[in-house]
C-alpha cells in the first residue's frame, strides 16, 4: 500500500513561521531583567505570534512600556483603570484571547501573588483569568530563589499546571553569580513552542539519535568526509525532545547549536560512533540513525602530515567500517530502529531491500540528486518505508517539518 498524503495535523505545522496564528501575552514584571523580554517579545513577534504586553508598574519604571509597545506593535497595558477605550474589559479580553500566558521575568513578587491567589493589578488579574496554559520564566537574586517560601510557592504552581522554567546559572545584576539568570531566549521560546504544539507523544521514551558525517583520519590534518550537516538528525532530536523524550544526540558535528533538553556525546568517526550508538542502544526505546556514516576509512593513520614532496603519487588503503544500524538490528529486542537511505537511482527499491537486510521498523528515503533533497541544503524530499511493506511519500518540506513528521509517525507505530 502506497500514499502520498499528509495528515490535517502535519499539514497545520507546514507553517513558515513557527508561531505564526498564535496569540501571546507577555507579562513582564521589575526584575532586571526586564529589558531581555524585549528580545523576547521582538523574536516571537518576528516568529509569527501576536504578542501583547503587559507590564507591572515596577517593570515600567526600568523599561519603558513604548518598547515593549513598538516591538509588540500593540499598546501596553500597565494600569487597570487607565487607557480602557471599549466596553470588552481588558484584562479579560487578554485573558480570553491568550493561547499561550508568558510571565518573563517573573519576581518572586508575581511568584507569590499568583501562587497566593492575589489578583490587585493587570498582570495577577489577567493571569488569574486565563485559561491558557502558563510559562512563568524566574529570574532573580540567588538567596531569593532558593528561599523557601519561593521555592514553596514555585511548587504551588507547578502542581497546578503551571510551568515554571528553571533559571540559569551565572552573572546576576546584584554583582553576585549563581542560580537566579534569566535564561536564553532560545530556550524560552523552546519551551513555548513545547507548551503550545508539544503532544506528549513521546512522554517517558528514551531516544538516541546519531547525526552528521564522520571524518576519518589519513594524517593529524585530513580526513575523509561527507557532506552531511547534521540538521537532519539535530531536528529530528528537537521534534523528539518537544514530544516529552528523553534524547541523547550522538553528533558527528559540532557545528550546530544543541537543541533545548537534548544531550549530546560528540565523536569523530565511524568506531566512536558505534561505540556510542552500542552502549546506549539496550537503554533506549527508539534509535535513529541520521548520520552519515563513512563505508571505508583509511587502513593506517599517518603519525605525521603527509609531505607531497616524498610522493609523485599517493595510495592510501581503506578497509571497510561497520555497518553501526545493521549490527543495531541484529541486536535488537524491544528498540523501535529507524533508518535513512540516501539514493541517487531506484531509491524505493533500495530502500525497501535495506529496511529488510537491516532489520528496520522505519526507513527515510530520499534521493539526494533532486533538487531540495539530501546533504547541506534546508529542505529534504522523503519517502518513509515501514516494516510491514507500507509507505507513505511526502512533499518537499523544511528538515525541521521532516523531523516532526518522522517523530509522530513513530508515534504513530509504536
Ligand atoms: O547502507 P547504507 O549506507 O546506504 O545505509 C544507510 C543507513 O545505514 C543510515 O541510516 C546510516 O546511518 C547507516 N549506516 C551505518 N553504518 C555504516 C553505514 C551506514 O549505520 N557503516
Amino acid at each position: 500500500m502506497e500514499r502520498s498524503l499528509m495528515n490535517g495535523a502535519i499539514e497545520n505545522r507546514m507553517q513558515k513561521f513557527m508561531f505564526e496564528g498564535k496569540h501571546i501575552v507577555v507579562g513582564i514584571t521589575g526584575g532586571i531583567a526586564a529589558y531581555k523580554a524585549a528580545e523576547l517579545v521582538s523574536q516571537l513577534r518576528q516568529r509569527g505570534a501576536d504578542v501583547h504586553c503587559i507590564m507591572t508598574t515596577h517593570a515600567a519604571k526600568l523599561v519603558s512600556p513604548i518598547t515593549f509597545g513598538e516591538l509588540s506593535g500593540h499598546d501596553v497595558t500597565v494600569d487597570m483603570f487607565a487607557n480602557i477605550s471599549h466596553w470588552d474589559v481588558e484584562h479579560i479580553a487578554l485573558a480570553r484571547l491568550a493561547d499561550l500566558f508568558l510571565i518573563a521575568p517573573a519576581t518572586a513578587n508575581i511568584i507569590g501573588k499568583v501562587a497566593c491567589g492575589i489578583a490587585d493589578d493587570m498582570l495577577s488579574t489577567t493571569v488569574m483569568a486565563t485559561k491558557a496554559p502558563v510559562l512563568v520564566v524566574p529570574a532573580m537574586n540567588t538567596n531569593m530563589y532558593e528561599n523557601p517560601i519561593v521555592q514553596r510557592n514555585i511548587q504551588t504552581l507547578r502542581e497546578v499546571g503551571y510551568t515554571v522554567m528553571e533559571p540559569e546559572e551565572g552573572h546576576l545584576a546584584c554583582n553576585t553569580s549563581g542560580k537566579g539568570r534569566f535564561p536564553k531566549t532560545e530556550a524560552i521560546l523552546a519551551a513555548a513552542e513545547k507548551l503550545l504544539f508539544g503532544r506528549h507523544l513521546l512522554r517517558g521514551k528514551k531516544v538516541i539519535v546519531s547525526a552528521g558525517g564522520t571524518q576519518e583520519n589519513i594524517d593529524p590534518v585530513r580526513y575523509i568526509g561527507n557532506r552531511s550537516s547534521g540538521r537532519m538528525g539535530y531536528a529530528i532530536a528537537r521534534a523528539a525532545a518537544m514530544e516529552d523524550a528523553d534524547v541523547t544526540l550522538v553528533s558527528c558535528t559540532k557545528e550546530l547549536p544543541v537543541p533545548e533538553g537534548v544531550s549530546v556525546c560528540y565523536v569523530q568517526n565511524a568506531r566512536e560512533l558505534k561505540k556510542e550508538m552500542d552502549a546506549r542502544f539496550e537503554d533506549s526505546d527508539i534509535a535513529i540513525m541520521a548520520a552519515a556514516v563513512s563505508d571505508y576509512r583509511t587502513k593506517t593513520e599517518a603519525k605525521q602530515k603527509i609531505k607531497k614532496e616524498a610522493h609523485d603519487a599517493l595510495q592510501i588503503e581503506l578497509e571497510l567500517n561497520p555497518d553501526i544500524l545493521y549490527g543495531l538490528g541484529q541486536k535488537k529486542t524491544h528498540q523501535f530502529l529507524v533508518g535513512f537511505a540516501a539514493e541517487t537511482n531506484d531509491v524505493i527499491e533500495h530502500g525497501k531491500e535495506k529496511l529488510v537486510r537491516k532489520n528496520l521498523d522505519m526507513l527515510v528515503a530520499n534521493d539526494v540528486s533532486q533538487k531540495g533533497a539530501g546533504f547541506n541544503v534546508e529542505t529534504n524530499i522523503a519517502s518513509i518505508l515501514y516494516r510491514d511493506h507500507t509507505m507513505e511519500q511526502f512533499p518537499i518540506m523544511t528538515k525541521e517539518e521532516l523531523g516532526r513528521v518522522i517523530v509522530e509517525k513513530i508515534a504513530e507505530r509504536l
